[in-house]
């Protein structure tokens, strides 16, 4: 399958399956500048057409620039034993029986549990608000006040009887969560209508973008559990929200400012909305951070004619974060433009006089952590720009120390790139939780940016993103960086420079209530940005194996589950230590080189996206989008115990072999196999990926996100609904419809254990 949400950002030309449909259906493609040629000056291009069937997979189209490989590590000893942490326990044993991977057009739950479903894209979020059609007529105005597309990242805050946060309201809660992207074909009538071709292409029809820009970005909605037990959310609460990419935004913390200048904001302390919100975190204080991932490709910039007008510095950032094309979704294309550049802020080029009369400045003001008070549906959404700005997978919060700095952890979604923690200046005082965003103020805007290098012994370090510290200063030939806010704006850039390890795609992130370990899904690289010769430590798989959907599966296909503790259980620890907790594989796969967690047919996955640990009950659960062994499932949720970093023992040597039959040998450290303590719990739609999850305090309710079921039907499919991949949740002929599920057990009782 393949997704619209994976933005091209960078170096590699390899076709990806989605650009070979959007060929043949005149969609909008994201890489068309690429392809025709225009738009490549700045971007160094890689690999080949041998990646073509490589890359077809879902989450296989984002990748970017990185600096050249780091040298394979030496033969290192095994990592001491950690010190077990205080925590709650946690269960022994999964009480339930693991379900079969399987393909069925529904969400498949172990027995003795049901799955509902709750919030469908477009159900109405006031009660004027009608009934969602389905049919792509539904008004784009109304789209202001109906759930998004692409449901992602989620966070359920208990809602006490004054309306304040409750952390023990068990049937009453507000539900935010992201709607990362759009599948247009099933939102408008017969998808997105354009003309032209290539770089003429535009759009048409202004209401349909109008649409588009509505669906993005965040929804906070009331849910509730009635006495009956059955979920529902509350059509007409006021605390209901849309939060997209029209709405008004603060600029916060130390890149505010010059960078910032548009013609939106002409001192730079403001922008407009939010894009590809991806995963998310939230406080200590109650509010929820959305994060921006792949915004760069929402931008259209001609870099061929673009670049002589801009510095070299922009030059560079520009092709850091590939913010070149013609603009994912043709935004910037609709003629004639209102008053206020409601679709001409999508173009990054230099068209006026000074920043203050165009959007040259644009970019910099996305790829950051926003703040939401899902509990004041007035205030104004703050993008936290100390936590850096990349392609923000999520934010996820270190266990919480009154005394202590607070700590939030944070993968770049892309090939190659980097895992980040950002530690606060000051340290929690526990009268803060009650402040909103002005305790966000506090904590959020002042702090330090690390970066992550994992060592082939096991150990690692965290290195500063410090302005005026090692190569971040006016010297660095490759990017002179004038003050914390360039290395902010270009944490990329910093990043590469001081040595950072380059990635198998960091995705989500979570960190264990037990022992305080983090753990964080490299979701899968290709063998072209993965190659033999570039394997390590942390990232030391490279194989060719044929058994998957009838073509080779090469690379690191399958994804793997790093973890780490941070020296003396301290999140603000510069150094810690690492082990990698689960390999994705098929089972039956070379238990030597690939299946190294001997994975199972109750348990085997690949491509682990989602990550996240219930406070309820310590289980962790992980989640899949894959586009490497779907042959004989849909993706899927899978519930885990896992042990502590280190309980795998002594390091591992595994062979690794590439499509012309070279080997590498590469030592790393295997965590203990999982056996019954990893389950498959859930199996989606065909074409969806699984992400995002919530529970109720009590661990009783699960919530969890279905995004984009039949994704890949083709818009000229539209009048035939036999031809849909997947008509979940409605059934029947409708078209299928991102949505949230609640989970229940059957006997009432606590999820998992
Ligand atoms: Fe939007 Fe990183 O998945
Ligand atoms: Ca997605
Ligand atoms: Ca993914
Ligand atoms: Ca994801």
């Amino acid at each position: 399958m393949a997704h619209s949400d994976d933005e091209v950002t960078n170096a590699s030309n390899n076709p990806h399956m989605r650009d070979v449909i959007d060929a043949r259906l005149a969609r909008p493609s994201r890489r068309r500048w690429l392809q025709t040629g225009v738009g490549v000056a700045s971007i160094p291009l890689l690999g080949g057409t041998a990646a073509l069937l490589a890359g077809c997979g879902s989450s296989d189209d984002s990748t970017a620039v990185s600096p050249a490989a780091a040298p394979a590590p030496a033969p290192a000893p095994a990592p001491a034993p950690a010190p077990v942490a205080t925590g709650p326990a946690r269960p022994a044993a999964l009480s339930f029986t693991a379900i079969p991977k399987n393909l069925s057009d529904t969400v498949t739950v172990p027995a003795g549990y049901t799955a509902t479903t709750l919030f469908r894209l477009g159900d109405p979020l006031s009660a004027a608000t009608t009934a969602y059609l389905n049919d792509g007529t539904d008004s784009a105005a109304s789209f202001a006040l109906r759930a998004g597309d692409h449901h992602d990242g989620m966070q359920y805050f208990g809602l006490g009887a004054n309306n304040q946060y409750s952390a023990n309201a068990n049937t009453r809660g507000l539900l935010v969560m992201n709607h990362e992207a759009i599948t247009p074909s099933f939102l408008h009538p017969a998808g997105a209508t354009t003309t032209g071709s290539g770089v003429t292409q535009v759009r048409t029809v202004a209401d349909e973008v109008l649409r588009e820009f509505y669906a993005h970005g965040v929804s906070v909605v009331e849910v509730e559990r009635a006495a009956s037990g059955a979920w529902s959310y509350k059509q007409n609460s006021s605390f209901n929200r849309r939060v997209h990419t029209l709405t008004d935004m603060v600029i916060s913390g130390p890149a505010a400012g010059a960078p910032m200048i548009t013609k939106y904001s002409t001192n730079g302390t403001r922008t407009r909305g939010t894009v590809n919100n991806c995963a998310n975190g939230y406080t200590p204080w109650n509010t929820y951070l959305t994060c921006e991932e792949n915004w760069a490709g929402y931008f259209r910039r001609n870099s061929t004619t673009d670049n002589p007008n801009r510095s070299a510095k922009e030059i560079t950032s520009f092709a850091r974060y590939g913010v070149a094309g013609t603009g994912r979704e043709l935004w910037a294309t609709v003629t004639p433009d209102t008053t206020d550049n409601l679709y001409g802020r999508w173009n990054a080029e230099v068209l006026g006089a000074s920043a203050n009369d165009d959007y040259r400045n644009v970019p910099n003001t996305y790829g950051w952590v926003v703040e939401i008070d899902p509990f004041d549906p007035s205030s104004t959404p703050k993008k936290r720009t100390a936590l850096g700005r990349f392609a923000h997978e999520g934010a996820w919060p270190a266990r919480v120390v009154t005394g202590k700095p607070l700590v939030w952890y944070s993968g770049d979604d892309s090939r190659n790139e980097y895992i980040y923690k950002f530690v606060s200046t000051a340290n929690w005082d526990p009268a803060d939780a009650t402040r909103g965003t002005a305790a966000g103020d506090k904590y959020l805007d002042s702090g330090k940016l690390y970066v992550a290098k994992f060592n082939a012994d096991g150990t690692g370090q965290w290195l500063e993103l410090a302005f005026g510290s090692g190569p971040l200063t006016a010297l660095n030939t490759t990017y002179a960086y004038a003050n914390q806010a360039d290395v902010l704006i270009n944490a990329r850039l910093a990043a590469d420079a001081l040595g950072a390890t380059k990635m198998d795609r960091p995705e989500w992130g979570a960190v264990d209530p037990v022992t305080g370990a983090v753990y964080m899904t490299m979701t899968n690289n290709n063998a072209t940005l993965r190659t033999l010769a570039s394997t390590d430590a942390a990232n030391p798989r490279h194989y060719n194996d044929a058994r998957t959907n009838g073509t080779a599966q090469r690379g690191n296909a399958n994804g793997h589950i790093v973890r780490w503790r941070e020296s003396n259980d301290e999140a603000a620890a510069t150094t810690f230590q690492w082990d990698i907790y689960l390999f994705g594989a098929r089972a039956g796969t070379d238990p030597a080189n690939i299946n190294l967690s001997g994975l199972v047919a109750d348990n085997d996955f690949s491509s682990p996206d989602g990550l996240w640990f219930s406070p309820a009950t310590n289980v962790c659960w992980i989640q899949t989008d894959d586009g490497a062994y779907t042959d004989v499932t849909n993706c899927m949720l899978l519930a885990a115990l896992p042990g502590s970093v280190g309980d795998g023992g002594a390091a591992k040597t595994i062979t690794n072999t590439d499509a012309a039959g070279a080997t590498k040998q590469v030592q790393t450290f295997v965590g203990a196999q999982p056996g019954a303590k990893l389950k498959r719990f859930l199996v989606g739609p065909p074409q969806c990926e699984i992400t995002g999850i919530a529970e109720s305090p009590d661990g009783k309710s699960l919530f969890v996100n279905i995004q984009h079921p039949g994704e890949d039907t083709p818009v000229a499919s539209i009048g035939n609904p036999t031809a849909y991949a997947s008509h979940w949740p409605g059934g029947g002929t409708t078209r299928p419809r991102s949505a949230t599920v609640v989970i229940t057990r059957n006997d009432g009782g606590v999820i998992g254990v």
